[in-house]
């Protein structure tokens, strides 16, 4: 679903099969041990995570999560693919790229605990570098856990950190609902952070970079 954002777009989709998917328990234990890992658990949190605990397995090869998931021949890695191209096209992406031609740049998971917020961010800063397109994948969310918030920034394009969310006047602010099994697709280029984790429940999330090759 594409969904109007500010003057831009952003994609929105949520897997039907994301409480019941064929190898979710193999998955759920898989991702447990990755934030088990000490190159994971004992470092601190990234700069964007503030006031509260988040692991992020960011340190990791670029394609961990790509080979976790078995992107190409699992139903959840199949259904994100699909949902990637759609979003590609959606955002006009292959108006100027060859979407046919994706490659996955970095490749993560986060998980937040209480309190926690993210500072806004953008992963680029120009048509030219990759990544061109974000995907958040929201995995496991419980009640009352943070939101995706873009910012309307009409601010310093080559800046890629701000301030926290609540720093930004309220109409600067477009709030995304998160919940299991929801996929956001954003352009890369766009200011977003996230709400506070209010649960005491940790939420995960994957995030997958996407760049798309020049035309020949
Ligand atoms: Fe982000």
């Amino acid at each position: 679903m594409l969904q109007p954002v500010f003057n831009t777009n952003v994609c929105i989709y949520d897997f039907e099969s994301a409480e019941n998917f064929v190898g979710k328990e193999k998955l759920d234990i898989a991702l447990d041990e990755l934030f088990l890992l000490p190159q994971v658990l004992e470092k601190p949190n990234i700069i964007d995570a503030k006031d509260g605990r988040s692991l992020s397995s960011v340190h990791l090869y670029d394609k961990h999560i790509v080979d976790l998931l078995d992107i190409n021949n699992s139903s959840i890695g199949r259904w994100i693919i699909e949902k990637i191209f759609l979003s590609a096209i959606h955002l006009g992406y292959d108006e100027h790229r060859d979407i046919r031609k994706m490659k996955f740049n970095r490749t993560w998971a986060n998980r937040m605990y209480q309190n926690c917020n993210a500072l806004a961010h953008r992963h680029a800063f120009d048509e030219s570098v990759i990544p061109h397109l974000v995907c958040i994948y929201y995995y496991d969310v419980p009640a009352e856990s943070a939101d995706l918030i873009f910012i309307d920034d009409d601010g310093d394009k080559q800046n890629l950190r701000g301030n926290q969310y609540f720093e930004y006047d309220e109409e600067k602010q477009h709030r995304i609902k998160t919940q299991n099994g929801r996929l956001v697709c954003h352009d890369a280029k766009f200011l977003h952070a996230t709400s506070i984790h209010k649960s005491e429940l940790p939420r995960t999330c994957l995030i997958i970079e996407v760049g798309f090759a020049p035309y020949s």
